[in-house]
């Protein structure tokens, strides 16, 4: 089939290679001529196991094009997808500028009967947005697809090929069959394709990513509570994730969610909300605990160090998680700007985001080229994201390179008995200190 995806961010490029692998001519199309550039020279603009073999693979078999040109990838097509970004709004609400923009492209250049995926997150309605910018310019009929995007940056390619499910948001029959011959190779082991209503697809991405965040600040606060009574969450989190109607992911505390997906689109949910006057007290609430949450670390850090003013922190990991270089809304630019504020200089290391992050954050922290460097006339080393190479690390090194021996854990890392023998002062979230 042909398929032209427009956007090729982190979800576009994904969308785009995963397509091209199951044998369809996909052309990706961008206006950021820089990155179409590099993405035509194998070069990823985002870090992402397992992508760069694809793209690499697909364009070299010419299943995957390149191009800046959004009227030749429209006129090609059979499918479009939009993966454009729907940043927050002012007031919070998805900006769909982007999406329309490239709705009333796809109407002008259509040059047949085609369906128009929406694949970019977009609030419940936007579909009727769409339509109506498509419709103002179309020669042809067409058909609209609400298909929200589950991937995880870290395993996105993963969760493309593997899906747990497919969400398929169509209003006739030919998007319907369209769809799910595309989909029909990803989902060979059985896992649900589910079609529905139009709003109930645009509903149903927001949904899901308001209940992830919920569990995120319900395990936090949850952890904060042990830390204050005494108890340790690790058991806390294997005793309520052994119980079937509740499961054990999403369950680990840390420094609170960030991320291009989780912060705006809990916002954007409750801003949707409360438009149509119906309140979203829990998830209201899950916002200002994550915002509450950021903070964390650096109390832990001023209990262990007392006054912060003229101290120096090692921060490992930037990224919003493991796994990804992506540092949109990550926790350590608000732990950054808190140290910065105390009088607090920092050196920090990730394995794959200090790219991002120098742009950021410019001369104001230092950086360095292993984890290990960044400890070197340090008060105390803050693990920030939960990276592999961090899991593990030699501790007699640590100990010995710190100034002194202070480890902040915000992802509950290591064992506070190893800690203790080790003779760290250990502080982590919702377990003993050590
Ligand atoms: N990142 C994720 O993990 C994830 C997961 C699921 C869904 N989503 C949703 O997918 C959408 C895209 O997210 P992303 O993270 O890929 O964004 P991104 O910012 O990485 O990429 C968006 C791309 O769109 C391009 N673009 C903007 N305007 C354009 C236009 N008029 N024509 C052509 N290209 C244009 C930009 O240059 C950029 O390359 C968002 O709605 C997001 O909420 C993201």
């Amino acid at each position: 089939m042909n398929i032209s995806v427009i956007g090729t961010g982190y979800v576009g490029l994904v969308v785009g290679a995963c397509l091209a692998e199951t044998g369809n001519t996909v052309k990706c199309a961008d206006i950021d001529q820089a990155k179409i550039d590099g993405l035509r020279n194998n070069v990823l603009p985002i870090y992402e196991p397992g992508l760069e073999p694809l793209v690499e693979r697909n364009q070299k078999e010419e299943r995957l094009i390149f191009t800046t040109d959004l009227r030749d990838a429209i006129e090609s097509a059979e499918v479009v997808f939009i993966a454009v970004g729907t940043p927050p709004g002012e007031d919070g609400s998805a900006d769909l500028k982007y999406v329309l923009q490239v709705a009333t492209l796809i109407g002008r250049h259509m040059m047949r009967e085609m369906v128009i995926v929406t694949k970019s997150t977009v609030p419940v309605g936007s579909a009727a947005k769409v339509g109506a910018a498509v419709a103002k310019e179309a020669k042809f009929p067409f058909h609209l697809c609400s298909n929200p995007e589950f991937l995880k940056e870290g395993d996105a390619v993963e969760d493309f090929m593997r899906p747990d499910r497919v969400v398929l948001g169509v209003a006739s029959d030919f998007a319907r069959r369209v769809m799910t011959e595309i989909y029909s190779p990803f989902v060979r082991t059985g896992k649900p394709v589910l079609i529905m209503d139009i709003s109930s697809a645009e509903m149903t991405k927001y949904a899901a990513n308001g209940m992830l965040a919920t569990r995120i600040s319900f395990m936090n606060e949850i952890a904060n509570l042990c830390d204050k009574m005494g108890a340790n969450v690790d058991f806390v989190r294997r005793g309520i994730g052994s119980d079937s109607r509740i499961g054990q992911s999403f369950l680990f505390p840390g420094p609170g969610y960030g991320g291009s997906c989780f912060p705006k689109d809990v916002k954007a949910l409750v801003k949707m909300a409360s438009e149509c006057g119906v309140p979203l007290d829990v998830l209201t609430a899950v916002e200002s605990a994550n915002d509450r949450q950021k903070t964390v670390l650096v109390s832990k850090l001023r209990a262990a160090l007392g006054d912060l003013k003229g101290k120096r922190v090692a921060l490992w990991g930037l990224a919003f998680k493991a796994g990804t270089d992506d540092m949109r809304e990550a926790p350590a630019l608000s732990i950054v700007s808190a140290l910065l504020g105390e009088g607090v200089s920092i050196c920090a290391h990730d394995p794959a985001a200090m790219e991002h992050a120098r742009v950021l954050l410019g001369n104001r922290i230092d950086f360095a080229e292993t984890n290990y460097e960044a400890l070197t006339g340090a008060d105390a080393l803050v693990v920030v994201t939960d990276w592999m190479e961090y899991r593990h690390p030699d501790f007699e090194r640590v100990k010995r390179t710190l100034k002194q021996p202070v480890i902040v854990d915000g992802r509950n890392l290591y064992d506070v008995e190893k800690m203790r023998e080790l003779g760290v002062r250990y502080h982590s979230i919702g377990r003993p200190s050590a």
